[in-house]
Order: C-alpha cells, then structure tokens, then sequence
C-alpha cells in the first residue's frame, strides 16, 4: 500500500543554527518540499540582514534537496511601516512571541497591548504580511493558551484584513476560537494530535514529550484531531519540530521542545490511515497551507509506503519523538 503527497509543508519549524542545523535541516528538507522557519534563535532574528544571512546558511546545510526555507521575522515593538516595507520580499510572516513563554523568547514582547501595537499590525495587514503568534500567557501552566484567547480575539476583531496564524493550538478553546473569526488560522503539531499531558507527566516523567504549549486533555486533543482529519481549511500542519541536545532535555531544568521532523510524516500516515482519512492528509500537510500563506511550493512528490521502521534511538545529540519505537509508515522516494 502506498500513496504521494505533493509538496508537503511544514509551516512551524525550528532548524536552530551551527552543529545542529548542520545535523537536523536535512531531515524536513528531504521529506518536505517547504517550511516556515522559525526565528528564535539566540539573538532572535529582527533585522533584514541576519534574516537573508540564516538562510544562507540553512540553504547551504540542505544542498542537494528540493526544499524552500519560508522566513520568519522575529516580532519587535521597535518596527516601523518603513522597516516592514523593505522586508516584505524576504519574508513570509512575522512571529510575535509574548516575553519569556517560551525556549530564546526573552526577547519579545512584554505587554501585548493591541491599540500600542496597532501602527505595525495595521502595516503588516496592508502588506498582507501574516503575523504568526506563540498564543500563550505566563499564567498557569494549563490555562496559558486560553487566557490568550482574548488578545486572539483583540488582534482578529481590530485587523480583520491581517491573517493571524494562532501556533500550535492545544485546546478545544483555540479550535472553537479559530472558527469564529474569518481571519483566524491555526498551525497544529503532529504532538498535540498524538500526546496529552498524560504522556508528558502522567506515569514515569517523560522529557521528550515536554513543550510549549504543554499538551493538554483529552477533550482538546480530540477537538485538533476532528480539524486536522477533517482537512479543515482553516488549520495546517506545523511539526514546531524543536530540536535540544539530549543533555537539555534529560537533566534538572529539562528544555522545551519535541523533535519530530524526521518522523513527521511517516506518523501523520500512520494517524491519518487509523482514523481512515488518508484522503485529507494532502490539504493537512500542503493545500491548506498553500491557500493561507497564498504561496506556490516547489514541485516535489513524496511517496509513502506501508512498510515498518524503527525510528533511530538518536540523531546526533538530539532524540527523536518515537525513538526505539516501531512506525508503520516510510517515506520510500522523493521525486
Ligand atoms: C520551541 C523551541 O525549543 O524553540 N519549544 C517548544 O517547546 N515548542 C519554541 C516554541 O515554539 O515554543
Ligand atoms: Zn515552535
């Protein structure tokens, strides 16, 4: 049994830099035929130059594949109409991270406060430039998301020519937000479709299943499921694949962050196949993203067969999400 997914994308990537971009871009540039990179790195990515420089170097670190790094500024206070005009070309949205929610975030945004905001919001929106957003308070660990709810609903209500993407929803909230406003969007991890925080904390603690957002109930786990089977046009796939060497992650103060590229498509098939709806997994992993972002991918066709694999107990330093673990899924070529 096999089947093709025609240009696929990953719409929330971390790919970091040095050694370990070195290590893990080849995994999502083999199987993927585009992502949206994320701009965190340490310092985050907010001027133009660095911008075109990063992605120099991942370009040079996936030579030889068929693979479109999409960048992704770094959201600053500090940026004006003028600055967002000249990056407009290179880029292909803006990530606002809300200050210290999240792994290199301490450079983002204290206080979202919308009206402050609304000169460079109102920019991006009469540049059709996207603003991707890390959706998540710095109140209780599982109420973060949906107390961030009413700024989502601020941000869509004030700009509704902005297309606002809402990361890696969690919650049944965020996918019941994500319908009342037309333009609102949701990128959706392969995590949050799988885990819930029993997995993380339940039993024995498992580190790398740990992240931001935290995974959440079964209820909110079956509400991004019912979106991405379903093909909702409204939602996209996002591995947020976020790679941490295992001494980050296997320690005292373990890092956030799951690293699933080189797996991600191999499980969605496996999801997607359990649950009977194969059929949607091209507008899950290409067409909705296509029509959100209104790009083109490059032409690339990723077969995948019905054949067992063991996933690698580690790439490099970094381990993997189903590490040791059997996947009944295998991309076998890349055309
Ligand atoms: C991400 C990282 O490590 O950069 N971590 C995570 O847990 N998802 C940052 C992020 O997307 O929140
Ligand atoms: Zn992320």
């Amino acid at each position: 049994m096999r089947f093709i997914l025609n240009s696929p994308l990953d719409m929330h990537l971390h790919l970091r830099d040095g050694g370990m971009l070195k290590n893990v871009a080849k995994f999502s540039a083999k199987e993927f035929a585009g992502a949206l990179i994320m701009p965190n790195l340490l310092p985050p990515i907010t001027d133009t130059q660095s911008l075109l420089s990063y992605k120099k170097r991942i370009l040079k670190a996936v030579t030889g594949e068929k693979f479109t790094p999409c960048m992704c500024l770094f959201f600053k206070e500090s940026y004006t109409a003028d600055f967002l005009e000249k990056a407009k070309p290179h880029i292909t949205a803006i990530k606002l991270y809300p200050s210290g929610v999240t792994t290199n975030s301490s450079g983002g945004v204290e206080q979202i406060d919308v009206k402050k905001l609304s000169p460079i919001f109102e920019a991006m929106s009469a540049l059709d430039i996207p603003l991707c957003v890390h959706g998540e308070t710095n109140g209780f660990v599982m109420d973060r998301e949906k107390e961030f709810g009413a700024i989502y609903e601020q941000l869509a209500v004030s700009f509704p020519k902005l297309t606002i993407i809402m990361e890696h929803i969690t919650t049944k909230a965020s996918a019941e937000l994500l319908k009342r406003h037309e333009n609102l969007y949701a990128t959706i991890t392969l995590h949050h479709l799988l885990i819930t925080l029993d997995d993380v904390a339940g039993g024995l603690l498992n580190p790398h299943l740990f992240c931001k957002p935290i995974a959440k109930r079964y209820e909110d786990r079956e509400a991004l499921l019912e979106l991405a089977l379903n093909g909702d046009k409204k939602a996209m796939f996002g591995s947020d694949s976020a790679p941490h060497p295992v001494s980050k992650k296997e320690c005292c103060g373990c890092a956030a962050g799951i690293f699933s590229a080189p797996i991600a498509l191999s499980a969605l098939a496996e999801l997607f196949e359990k649950h009977n709806k194969l059929t949607n997994l091209q507008a899950f992993v290409s067409n909705n993203a296509r029509d959100i972002y209104k790009l083109i991918p490059i032409e690339k066709n990723v077969t995948l067969e019905k054949e067992e694999w063991t996933v690698p107990a580690k790439f490099g330093d970094v381990v993997p999400m189903f590490a040791g673990q059997p996947l009944k899924w295998q991309v076998k070529c890349v055309s």
